[in-house]
């Protein structure tokens, strides 16, 4: 079987003979602290090797849920913020038909599968309402802590809705709940009202929860294979678990973001040449944006989507300010083909393209995008997934979950903390005057006068 495979090449231009080899030590330190568990943030390390050991029964009985999603409704709504939503966001929309949403139910065999809770917005929710009201539905609500304005407003409201269509006791076979094991709102919750529940494990944060129930139970009940998905990402667990930097794809990555970095490549800008794989780049953000961004650190990660945004952030990306580097995920093989059809009249000028797949055009336009930012300064480090399926999906994730917690050690910062998220939190609490913060309130008002 083919392996994920972390390309290099085209950045030999930026990093000077023997320059990687130099952070084999600080990587091999590294390593040791994440699979001693001895480093920083040593408790969230559960998702290292949970494709792995994964809990069997846990699987068997979260795919029986699944099925009963699917069983129940036409519509499953997700609600959930951050890592809580991003990464089954990510694995729908990358793994189903692009417009499944408006595919029948029989060609889809899922129901759809819609978002809320991840903004406050009273258009989208309202919006979202007329639109499933009618509909068969499920939810699945998805917090760590349970404790989630975004998540708890929206999960409020849909309840309320919910229990207005089946009663109490019906609403009550439609909710899903993932959460902490015993802490929170939600697991009170569970408790009261007797919700089919799944579990977050202690040692997994947030973001790094997406091969967890957080992520699968979404995903299967959207019909995607999850046992290819965790197998995927278990034999990534050892290709990307070797010691050695040489060998390990995903500690070159993070060795050579730092390079970049230290030569002042402080944007990484993540690219991708497949629509499906938008919700990706989303979640990917996420990961290193909340593990890296701290301590007046970090590598800002952004995404374009190609070749859509060749023709807006393409002129920035080869001529704009030299601050960027741009890591690309590639995709070998389509799953379908369609191709240029002859036209002797050419009135187009595109009949030397007749008899090529799209893929064929994308894979030179990918190449031609990389060599012209080569030339305009900006590094290239490619991903080469061998295709877009459940298996590879879940070694992608677990590439880009390994490489993030190396590249926060490397940085020197704890890639499991997000101690910046509770100062807007707390702010937002005490203006909409949430008992126990009525100083803070007072202190708030007056810098708004
Ligand atoms: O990575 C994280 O910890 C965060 O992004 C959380 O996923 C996000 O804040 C949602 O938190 P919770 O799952 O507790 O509702």
């Amino acid at each position: 079987m083919k392996e994920l495979v972390f390309d290099h090449s085209y950045a030999v231009p930026f990093v000077r003979p023997g320059e990687l080899e130099l952070l084999e030590p600080q990587a091999a330190a590294a390593h040791r602290q994440l699979h001693d568990k001895t480093g920083a943030g040593s408790s969230f390390l559960g998702w290292l090797d949970l494709p792995e050991r994964y809990d069997r029964a846990e699987l068997a009985r979260l795919k029986e849920a699944a099925q009963r999603i699917q069983d129940q409704c036409e519509a499953l709504i997700v609600i959930g913020i951050g890592g809580s939503y991003l990464g089954a966001r990510a694995a729908i929309s990358a793994l189903s038909h692009s417009f499944s949403d408006l595919l029948s139910r029989d060609a889809r065999r899922a129901p759809r599968v819609f978002f809320a809770g991840h903004a406050i917005s009273d258009k989208y929710l309202h919006d979202l309402i007329e639109l499933v009201a009618e509909k068969d539905l499920a939810l699945n609500v998805i917090s760590k802590s349970g404790t989630t304005t975004e998540q708890a407003i929206a999960f409020r409201i849909l309840r309320e809705l919910m229990e207005k269509k089946y009663g109490a006791e019906g609403a009550r076979e439609r909710i899903y709940v993932t959460t902490d094991a015993s802490k929170g709102a939600l697991r009170k919750m569970v408790q009261s009202e007797g919700y089919t529940s799944f579990v977050i494990p202690d040692d997994v944060g947030g973001r790094y929860s997406v091969l967890t129930p957080v992520g699968l139970l979404p995903m299967a009940a959207a019909g995607i294979d999850v046992d290819a998905l965790l197998e995927g990402a278990a034999a990534a667990c050892s290709w990307f678990g070797r010691p050695e930097l040489k060998d390990n794809g995903a500690y070159q990555y993070a060795a050579l973001r730092s390079i970049f970095q230290r030569k002042g490549k402080n944007i990484e800008i993540l690219v991708n040449y497949e629509p499906s794989l938008f919700y990706f780049s989303e979640w990917w953000k996420q990961l290193f944006g909340e593990s890296e961004g701290k301590d007046q650190k970090g590598i800002f990660p952004a995404s374009v989507n190609f070749t859509t945004d060749l023709h807006s952030m393409g002129q920035f990306m080869q001529d704009g300010a030299r601050s960027i580097f741009a890591t690309t995920v590639w995709v070998d093989r389509s799953p379908v083909e369609v191709v240029v059809p002859h036209d002797p009249k050419d009135e187009d000028g595109c009949e030397y393209l007749a008899g090529k797949s799209l893929s064929c055009i994308n894979a030179k336009a990918f190449q031609g995008t990389v060599l012209a930012h080569t030339d305009g300064g900006v590094p290239n480090l490619v991903v080469n997934v061998p295709e877009l399926n459940p298996f590879y999906f879940g070694a992608l994730i677990y590439f880009f979950e390994k490489a993030c917690a190396m590249s926060g050690y490397l940085q020197g910062v704890n890639p499991f903390d997000q101690p910046g998220v509770e100062l807007y939190k707390r702010n937002m609490y005490a203006l909409l005057g949430r008992p126990g913060f009525e100083e803070e309130r007072k202190a708030l008002e007056q810098r708004l006068k």
